[in-house]
């Protein structure tokens, strides 16, 4: 089989993550030495590697944009890093299959244009990694995309909660058609749920009997304010409690979500932590933490290394879900796999 040297990208979705992944792209392509790049190569592909081809969103404001200026658009406010000169790649108009939220409805304007032919577009340009960033609590808009890359021929990334890896039905089709799929609620690389499972593991293995935990999580931007919506809020409630779970051996009790949204912090996410363990004679520990992280520089890294491990997994035939892939990623794959093993696996097989 002759293997392509570049992953072609399509993204749906121009919002904060989008933001924050195109300027890693062109930093890192220029120097993958610069400090805060993860991984440098995944199989044998390095971020020069990875080519941004195609964009879709539904927003008035960033149809017909090139990227270079749609990432940086309102109501966007993920952090301006550095210039980013025209890409030649205009932000099409995507499909929606799902009611708005309020929230949603209040963020921005839906362009009312058509959608464009997006398996035409997506076969013309020769995608091989469509990327769903899309606002959470669009399912069947999710799926749809899913299906989209079905289609087209295409891998897919599903950053969203919406259950696209996670549901074996559609795992399966992308196995049928020599695809692979990861997914579901992408995992930032330092972010509220991953801190918590590391502290989680890191007390279960100095001894400490876990009792209680819980994580609050507060931030700006869009997809925070679209979280004040009850549906989508039990939603990601439900995932990343879950995914905090399976740290332990035991059951105990814990809480982990967003419970509020303010304006002025825009980009930036504050999480909350309450753990409360015992230790020996059952004496008490206890602690508050809080950890501030930026929401689109936290799904940089591992965008760039789920999208490059997918163009790995295709060229080698590992076609479907990866757990290898969906555990590393995200926080809702299609087994619950705990940080460290989850780590251990990608890293054995993708990281040179
Ligand atoms: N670190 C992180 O930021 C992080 C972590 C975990 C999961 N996620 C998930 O990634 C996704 C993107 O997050 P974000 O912070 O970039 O959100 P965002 O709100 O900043 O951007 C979402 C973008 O999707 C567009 N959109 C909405 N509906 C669409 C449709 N039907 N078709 C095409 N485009 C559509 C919006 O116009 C917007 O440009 C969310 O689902 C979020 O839950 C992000």
């Amino acid at each position: 089989m002759v293997m392509s040297s570049k992953i072609r990208v399509a993204l749906i979705g121009i919002g904060n993550c989008a933001c924050s992944l195109v300027q890693g792209i062109i930093y890192y392509s220029e120097n993958d030495s610069k400090n805060g790049l993860w991984h440098k190569s995944i199989g044998n592909y390095r971020v020069s590697d990875i080519e941004i081809v195609e964009a879709f969103d539904i927003d008035a404001n960033k149809i017909g944009l090139d990227l270079s200026e749609a990432i940086f658009s309102k109501p966007n406010v993920a952090k301006k890093y550095l210039d980013v000169k025209p890409l030649n790649v205009k932000v099409r108009r995507g499909f929606l299959c799902d009611e708005l939220s309020t929230y949603l409805k209040n963020s921005f304007k839906i362009d009312d244009s058509e959608p464009c032919d997006m398996v035409s577009v997506l076969k013309d340009s020769k995608v091989d990694v469509l990327v769903n960033l899309i606002s959470s609590g669009l399912d069947k808009t999710s799926k749809f995309y899913a299906e989209v890359a079905i289609k087209a021929g295409c891998c897919f990334i599903n950053a969203t909660p919406s259950l696209i890896a996670s549901d074996p039905n559609m795992a399966k089709i992308f196995e049928k058609r020599n695809l692979v799929v990861a997914g579901d609620d992408l995992m930032s690389q330092f972010g509220g749920t991953a801190f918590h499972k590391g502290i989680l593991d890191f007390m279960h293995s100095r001894g400490i009997r876990i009792v209680k935990s819980y994580q609050l999580d507060v931030g700006g931007g869009v997809e925070t304010y679209n979280t004040l919506n009850e549906d989508v809020k039990f939603m990601k409630r439900t995932m990343k409690t879950r995914a905090i779970s399976v740290e332990l051996p035991y059951e105990f009790e814990t809480v982990a979500g967003t419970t509020d949204y303010v304006d002025y912090m825009q980009n930036e996410r504050t999480s909350y932590y309450w753990i409360e363990g015992e230790g020996f004679l059952g004496s008490s520990v206890k602690f508050d933490i809080y950890l501030r992280t930026s929401d689109g520089p936290n799904a940089g890294n591992i965008l760039l290394d789920v999208i490059r491990a997918l163009k790995v997994a295709k060229d080698e035939g590992n076609f479907g879900a990866p757990l290898d892939i969906c555990g590393y990623g995200f926080k809702h794959p299609p087994n619950m796999v705990k940080l460290r093993d989850a780590y251990q696996n990608f890293v054995s097989k993708y990281v040179k």
